[in-house]
């Protein structure tokens, strides 16, 4: 990387510094948030990777070559700060992985465990589980609207998986939310409120009714703790409310205290549940767009599940095999990558290349860019999973960023390509697909096929 050159309070930039090209508009909200794709494209066209514009307020630099993400992922605490609205840090909560950058890297130390590595094997059986059983429901032969089909089916995996609560009616009962489909509606409205353009603390904002939603959530999630507590024995693995709770028994005055516990769960189930949607339903619009790549796909998953043991439950062995598959998920983040990085505002101005940051801009690093640089990936607008195949090694890491990286890299990415591969895999055994005609993205804050969007489906009679 080249070095960046850290100016002090009252440090003069070298003589020929430029600043990013472009004057900024005080329509860039609104044309980024309406299509946060054709405002990267546009720019990128006329500006290059790196240009200034006045979204979300002030003055915010998106940058998209490899130098200047790998710049404005890795300044915390040396020279950038999470630059996340008011707003946002409301809904979060004190006690987010965001409000004490002092204990950020200790919080997200331990929550870790709850979300890679062991723990993720120990969840493999019920991921499947849930998935396969769901899958049941779809039509034999039919349409279904892509979008919702699946985030129903990730709902009730990561739902268990993350809050530690059973999705049946016996469950919610003496509960602050009285069933499934009321907690799917309360988190939707939460989910909503993070992205409130009104900043009042009223039931007639998104924002307010956000607010509300993370109130009856968090009394919810306060009564399930309640309940898991009285439990004698808790399994760390079983989920990731119960690794939290375990480590709180083992040490009451450590990290984990209830307040944190309660909001993690939140956090998490904020960060994941549409992500996650949106990347398989995307990747099923991507191989039905591409055909040619289901024979290959099939073949892998054969080979994979020639050991004879229950392909009804895949263990991380057989989906580590399952490297084809992984370069198409892969290639459908990149193409279709669900979200940007999160802000970050520079608390020091620095210089990079001869182009200088100053204090107080902010940063957004953009995949929408990075993945479509020529420079970055050969014929960029082909959807090809074989780079990464082939040619993954050389893939820099901040040229490929649908998880940005550093130190506020994502903490579920091994979960979600996990959850992803297991969806894919029951689908590419069991199911058919076609699409008739493009489809229209919602794109923000998350890219995802919209609502309506609908697909053919037939079941196959293979294993
Ligand atoms: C396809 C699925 C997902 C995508 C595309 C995604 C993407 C991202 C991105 C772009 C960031 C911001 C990184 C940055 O600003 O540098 C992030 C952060 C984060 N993600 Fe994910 N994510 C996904 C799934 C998940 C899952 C499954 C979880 C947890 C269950 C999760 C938890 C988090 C958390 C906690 C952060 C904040 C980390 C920090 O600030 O240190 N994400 N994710």
């Amino acid at each position: 990387m080249s070095d960046v050159l850290i100016l002090d309070a009252d440090q003069a930039p070298p003589t020929e510094t430029t600043t990013p090209p472009r004057q900024p508009k005080w329509t860039d909200t609104f044309a980024y948030i309406a299509n946060p794709d054709q405002f990267c494209r546009q720019n990128l066209e006329q500006y290059g990777p790196i240009f200034r514009t006045s979204v979300f307020g002030g003055t915010t630099i998106f940058v998209g070559s490899t130098e200047a993400v790998q710049m404005a992922l890795n300044g915390d605490q040396n020279y950038t700060e999470m630059g996340l609205p008011n707003t946002t840090m409301t809904m979060f909560g004190e006690h987010s992985l965001f409000q004490r950058p002092d204990l950020h890297r200790q919080r997200k130390s331990a929550l870790r465990p709850g979300l890679a590595g062991q723990a993720v094997q120990g969840y493999l059986p019920k991921i499947n589980d849930v998935i396969t059983q769901n899958l049941q429901q779809w039509p034999a032969q039919g349409e279904i609207a892509l979008f919702p089909a699946v985030e129903a089916i990730c709902f009730d995996v990561l739902v268990p998986l993350l809050l530690g609560v059973e999705l049946n009616d016996a469950y919610f009962q003496g509960l602050p939310i009285a069933s499934k489909t009321d907690l799917k509606q309360v988190y939707k409205t939460f989910f909503d409120g993070f992205y409130g353009l009104l900043p009042w603390r009223s039931p007639l904002t998104t924002f307010g009714r956000g607010l509300q939603a993370r109130a009856t959530l968090i009394k919810f999630m306060q009564a399930v703790i309640r309940r898991r507590q009285a439990e004698t024995h808790l399994e760390p693995t079983s989920d990731f409310l119960s690794m939290m709770l375990v480590s709180q028994r083992e040490d009451p005055e450590g990290v984990f205290s209830h307040e944190l516990i309660e909001n993690q769960c939140l956090l998490q189930l904020w960060a994941s549940h549409y992500e996650i949607s949106g990347l398989i339903s995307s990747w099923m619009y991507q191989l039905g767009r591409h055909p040619q790549h289901f024979e290959a796909l099939r073949a892998e998953q054969t080979a994979s599940l020639q050991d004879g043991s229950d392909p009804s439950c895949l263990s991380g062995e057989q989906l580590k095999t399952m490297t084809f598959l992984e370069a198409t998920i892969k290639e459908t983040l990149r193409t279709l990558p669900p979200t940007s990085t999160a802000n970050r505002r520079l608390s020091q101005s620095v210089v990079l290349d001869g182009v200088l940051y100053e204090k107080g801009w902010a940063l957004i690093a953009e995949p929408r860019l990075a993945h479509i640089l020529p420079e970055n990936f050969t014929q960029p607008d082909c959807f090809q999973p074989q780079r990464f195949m082939e040619d993954a090694k050389a893939i820099d890491k901040y040229a490929y960023i649908p998880f940005g990286g550093g130190i506020h890299g994502c903490l579920g990415a091994q979960l979600a390509m996990v959850v992803a591969k297991i969806f894919a895999s029951h689908l590419l055994r069991r199911w058919d697909w076609n699409v008739q005609s493009s489809a229209q993205f919602v794109q923000f804050p998350l890219k995802r096929v919209k609502d309506n969007y609908r697909i053919q489906v037939s079941r196959v009679n293979t294993h």
